[in-house]
């Protein structure tokens, strides 16, 4: 049996992504479209274009899948596209949003696919960073907390698509 240890609460986060999304209106100028990588990210991007908005942006919003873990912990390593946005975005100005940057391999894989549709300029956001566990080298332009090498749950993250729906994100222990 796994446990939830509290990590972040409720406030916490609702502070940093509001901030978030003051940092992210001050750096991008004009029209953008999020792009957000199902499904860990989904309550994130809800409360994030909701702080957009209060900063003064109104993006346009879509939503790719990126195949998942899975049932365990672990990645297996190989990224798949499971469910494209439906819309050309080429000439666009694009923010990708993701819950974590784990490995790396999720935020790359998106990044080179936006570029390969020649989008216009791109940005990438993460509610969470695992710097230590890179595989791949790439960074988040906009990211929420940094932490260690834990496994976390909760706010639209999920272990073994456990822990979705918690308003807060805690380690499984
Ligand atoms: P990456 O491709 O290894 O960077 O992994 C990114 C994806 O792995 C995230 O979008 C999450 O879905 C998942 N992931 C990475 N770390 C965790 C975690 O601590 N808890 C739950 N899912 C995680
Ligand atoms: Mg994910």
């Amino acid at each position: 049996m796994s446990e939830i240890e509290k990590l972040f609460d409720e406030a916490q986060i609702a502070q940093r992504v509001d901030d978030m999304a003051r940092e992210i209106v001050s750096s991008l100028t004009g029209p953008f479209v999020v792009v957000g990588l199902l499904k860990g990210s989904f309550i994130f991007i809800a409360d994030l274009v909701r702080g957009l908005d209060r900063a003064g942006a109104s993006p346009r919003i879509e939503f790719m899948r990126l195949s998942s873990y899975g049932l365990r912990k672990e990645s297996a390593g190989e990224v798949h596209l499971i469910g494209d946005i439906p819309t050309d975005i080429a000439g666009q100005q694009v923010l990708l949003v993701d819950d974590i940057v784990d490995t790396g391999r999720s935020i790359a894989y998106a990044k080179a696919l936006m570029e390969q549709r020649d989008v216009a300029r791109l940005w990438t956001c993460a509610l969470v960073d695992k710097p230590s566990r890179r595989e791949v080298e790439v960074a988040a332009d906009f990211v929420g907390f940094t932490i260690e090498d834990l496994f976390i749950a909760g706010y639209g993250i999920d272990y073994a698509e456990k822990y979705r729906h918690l308003p807060y994100i805690g380690v499984v222990t």
